[in-house]
């Protein structure tokens, strides 16, 4: 029997396949949620939180193995006007010092902390960017350093401390995927703006294995969770189109995208080329490092 993971948000689109995996290799898992969800797994805890109060929940991470906070309010849910940037922020920023400072309280802390982070840290560079770059411009370029520095805050308590900067978590499950298959399967597919912009994405099941690999070698510091294989939107969109056997013949104008979504349009027309430079170098294997062999395992 491997030691205890606690996962906040693990009843989201990683959180549920991390729980899963993590279950199935040994751990004894928590998730901590606001709400028991009804599709709940076997053989996992849940346990209901809430980050701004200190609660009986705090129990859960004493001695825990790993931490893995995936917990934070969709980035894609409409338009950014001033309450949502706010709660965005708050489900980030303020849940991971809360957190932290939580961890502080334990007898015995946890070995090991992961907190997401994003590719949106990159901003819109027109060159290929690693862990090493500086940080872009915009919302979510100042969002994520704030929330990695609340995470990496935990390294002063002792507690090893990773970020994972996702790109685009590739699932039928949620997340972007299934908003672009759908135009895609009735005919109506379509390649946002110029198409040109990169697209940095990683299939579900690399995202989970890279979290389990990292809690294994609890490995420090900062790491694009993203494939190696460099990809622009419009690659996305037709190679999902071949494999569907369906046209995509449609451009969906810039002007259009950010008239309808105003600041959120840069999580669609902002990309960079993420390389995966520090996770490979820690010898971590991707299953699916080619985009038509990850679509081909999603869509067939
Ligand atoms: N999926 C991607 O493509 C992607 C890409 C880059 C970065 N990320 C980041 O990785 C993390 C996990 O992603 P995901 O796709 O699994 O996210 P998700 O499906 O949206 O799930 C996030 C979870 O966070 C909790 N949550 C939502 N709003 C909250 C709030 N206001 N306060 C506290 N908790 C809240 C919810 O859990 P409960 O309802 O159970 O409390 C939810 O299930 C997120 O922070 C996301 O920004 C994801």
């Amino acid at each position: 029997m491997k030691g205890k993971a606690v996962i906040t948000g693990g009843a989201g689109l990683i959180g549920k396949a991390l729980a899963h995996f993590l279950k199935n290799e040994g751990y004894k898992v928590i998730v901590l949620t606001r709400n028991i969800p009804e599709d709940k797994i076997e053989n996992i805890e849940y346990i209901i939180w809430n980050y701004r109060e200190p609660g009986e929940w705090i129990k859960s991470l004493e001695g825990s193995e790993a931490v893995i906070n995936l917990a934070g309010k969709n980035l894609a849910s409409g338009r950014w006007n001033s309450e949502t940037r706010k709660a965005i922020r708050e489900s980030r920023v303020n849940l991971t010092q809360n957190l932290v400072e939580y961890f502080e309280s334990l007898t015995v802390k946890p070995s090991y902390f992961i907190s997401a982070s994003a590719v949106g840290y990159y901003g819109n560079p027109p060159n290929p960017v690693d862990e090493n770059s500086p940080r872009g411009n915009g919302f979510l370029a100042e969002l994520t350093a704030e929330w990695e520095k609340s995470a990496l805050a935990a390294e002063q308590l002792g507690v090893r401390t990773a970020c994972l900067r996702f790109g685009a978590v590739l699932s039928t499950e949620g997340g972007a995927l299934p908003k672009i298959i759908k135009p895609i399967k009735y005919f109506a597919g379509a390649v946002p703006g110029s198409g040109k912009q990169y697209f940095p994405w990683i299939h579900i099941d690399d995202a989970v294995r890279m979290i389990d690999f990292l809690i294994q070698k609890k490995s420090e510091g900062i790491f694009n969770a993203v494939s190696p294989h460099t990809i622009r939107i419009e690659d996305l969109i037709k190679t999902a189109g071949e494999i569907l056997r369906r046209p995509v013949i449609f451009r969906i104008p810039e002007f259009l995208i950010r008239a309808l979504l105003g600041e959120a349009s840069e999580i669609i027309l902002n990309g960079a080329a993420v390389k995966p430079a520090r996770i490979i170098s820690e010898g971590y294997d991707f299953e699916y490092s080619d985009i038509r062999q990850a679509l081909e395992n999603l869509l067939k």
